[in-house]
């Protein structure tokens, strides 16, 4: 019996880097684990089928999480599929580079209606399907939010919000035991950072104390954790998972 058997999880953006991690750790640990993507079909079924060849359940399910009307398709599917859900992995977002002059009103756009108004709306559909025993929201922050990274103003912005929204959806969804917890992982090898030039990568590595970069198991460990009956005492608190970089 894995920490998570019985327990259904949801993990947005989960074809690909922190979020394929987590989707792997959650089966691994017992949960059954909708993979949700945008466009990576490839590969989120790929993921599907190795969580499947490890013994474990899962199923693979398109929806844009920038597109309030999908959110809710994909919580339907989840019914349809497994049943319930009991976990929410908010974990879908997007990083666009560059300064404050590179902040154009559609770039914007895009970073919030992915990074926050799209784990709102998703939190929000959770907690309508949520059983009455209660659930888990763990949202994906970053430690941007925490150090302020200069190249990334309109990123880090959202991040901010998110953890606001992880303090207070646990004040709001507490009395139905409902947790949100948030996890800031440091810079991790994904494919999406995977373009980032090797200079920049060792400036944060420089600034590390445990001396690397992040992979997405380090930050999957950690979803894991709170996520388990291990983490029941924990709400409304962002654990930075990063190796000591924003100390
Ligand atoms: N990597 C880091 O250093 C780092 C550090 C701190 C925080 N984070 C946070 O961790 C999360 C994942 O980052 P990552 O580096 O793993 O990203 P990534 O490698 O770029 O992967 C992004 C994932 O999100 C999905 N996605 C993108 N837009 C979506 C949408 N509109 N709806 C649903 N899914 C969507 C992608 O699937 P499709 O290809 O199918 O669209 C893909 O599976 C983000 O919230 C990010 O802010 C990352």
């Amino acid at each position: 019996m894995g920490k998570l058997s019985n327990k259904v999880a949801v993990v947005t953006g989960a074809s690909k880097g922190i979020g394929a991690g987590i989707a792997e750790r959650l089966a691994a640990d017992g949960a059954k684990v909708v993979v949700n993507y945008s466009r990576s079909v490839a590969e989120a079924e790929a993921l599907v089928a190795k969580i499947k060849a490890a013994g474990g359940e899962a199923v693979a399910v398109r929806a844009d999480i920038a597109d309030p009307a999908q959110i809710q398709a994909l919580f339907d599917k989840t019914l349809d599929a497994f049943g319930t859900v009991d976990i929410l992995v908010n974990n879908a977002g997007l990083y666009i580079f560059g300064g404050l002059d590179s902040a154009t009103p559609e770039l914007i756009d895009k970073h919030y209606n992915l990074n926050v108004k799209g784990l709102i709306l998703a939190t929000q559909a959770a907690a309508r399907v949520f059983p009455k025993e209660g659930g888990v929201v763990v949202n994906i922050s970053s430690g941007v939010a925490k150090t302020p990274m200069v190249q990334a103003q309109v990123y880090s912005s959202t991040k901010g919000a998110v953890d606001v929204l992880t303090r207070g959806l646990a004040v709001e969804l507490g009395p139905r035991n409902i947790r949100v917890v948030g996890i800031a992982p440091g810079l991790t090898s994904t494919e999406g950072t995977s373009g980032m030039d090797q200079p920049t990568k060792d400036q944060f590595i420089g600034r590390t104390p445990l001396g690397r970069l992040g992979v997405p198991a380090d930050i999957a460990a950690a979803v894991a954790f709170v996520a388990s009956e291990d983490g029941a005492w924990i709400t409304g608190e962002t654990l930075q998972v990063g190796g000591g970089l924003t100390l």
